[in-house]
């Protein structure tokens, strides 16, 4: 856990005369899962814009692998292996839950008799594998029985679970997940813990903004707290649950740190 897969410099945002993310300096170490946390409106999200181009920064720097991510497009970055997830699921309704997973992978998912004759073996070799990984996947996260459904279909907590999972067929080295448990339930944020420690244990660095303090506690080495735009703290979960200015932030919050 050295090297650091991430480094946001000085990282600025306002929006109108709002500073959304003023100055943010922190790093995630490779290996790590590095959890953001803080009150609504915080700028957890738009850091996460920021760090994959969605939004351009007014100021700092993001730096991945030591690579700046500077005018690099947002599909650019996930192909060098920054790959993100939505606080709103973004499923392709039209497909299955399979074939959302494969999406991942970049697969081409239209089949048909044309599609048959022009691949060659190797190529049905590929996607062999690319199932059986995708099956993988689903299964750990209890989605496999409802893989040739319509994905439109599964809950809302199910969908959720998919993006994460179409996010890992696409083999991030960095992934970056936008409150993955939000319209979670028990078992389902139980689910998405065991996908996480996973995931950590496959060589995969993960920064995550989550509100669920238990899920953040159960699977966080490092924790960052954002207040209006800024760094409040950081630290280990433990440090960041008896601090007194992340916990004065909270309150008043409907999301209670304890
Ligand atoms: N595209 C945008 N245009 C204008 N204001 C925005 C935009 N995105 C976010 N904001 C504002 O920036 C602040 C931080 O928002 P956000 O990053 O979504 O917070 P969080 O994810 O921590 O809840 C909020 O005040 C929000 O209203
Ligand atoms: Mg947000």
């Amino acid at each position: 856990m050295s090297a650091a897969a991430l480094e946001v410099v000085r990282l600025a945002k306002t929006f109108g005369g709002l500073r959304a993310v003023d100055n943010v300096s922190f790093a995630v170490p490779h290996g790590s899962v590095t959890a953001l946390i803080g009150p609504n409106g915080a700028g957890k999200t738009t850091v996460f814009n920021l760090i994959t181009n969605f939004f351009r920064p007014d100021a700092g720097e993001v730096r991945f692998y030591g690579t700046s991510l500077a005018r690099l497009a947002p599909g650019r970055i996930a192909a060098l292996g920054l790959v993100r997830t939505f606080q709103s699921a973004r499923i392709f309704p039209g497909m299955t839950t399979l074939e959302n997973a494969l999406v991942g992978a970049h697969l081409q998912v239209c089949a048909g008799p044309m599609r048959q004759m022009l691949w060659l073996a190797s190529a049905r070799r590929e996607e062999r594998a690319l199932i059986a990984r995708a099956e993988a996947l689903l299964e750990l996260v209890g989605l496999a029985p409802h893989r040739d459904i319509a994905a439109a279909e599964l809950p809302m907590g199910a969908q959720k679970l998919l993006e994460v999972v179409r996010a890992l067929m696409a083999r991030p080295r960095l992934l970056l997940l936008d409150e993955p448990a939000a319209g979670l339930n028990d078992s389902e944020t139980a689910e998405l813990s065991a996908l996480l420690r996973a995931v950590r244990s496959n060589d995969i660095t993960v920064a995550i903004v989550e509100h669920n303090m238990s899920l953040v506690m159960d699977v966080a080495d490092q924790v960052v707290v954002l207040d209006a735009g800024t760094v409040l703290a950081s630290g280990t979960p433990a440090q960041m649950q008896s601090d007194a200015r992340v916990i004065e932030a909270y309150i008043g919050q409907d999301a209670g740190i304890a």
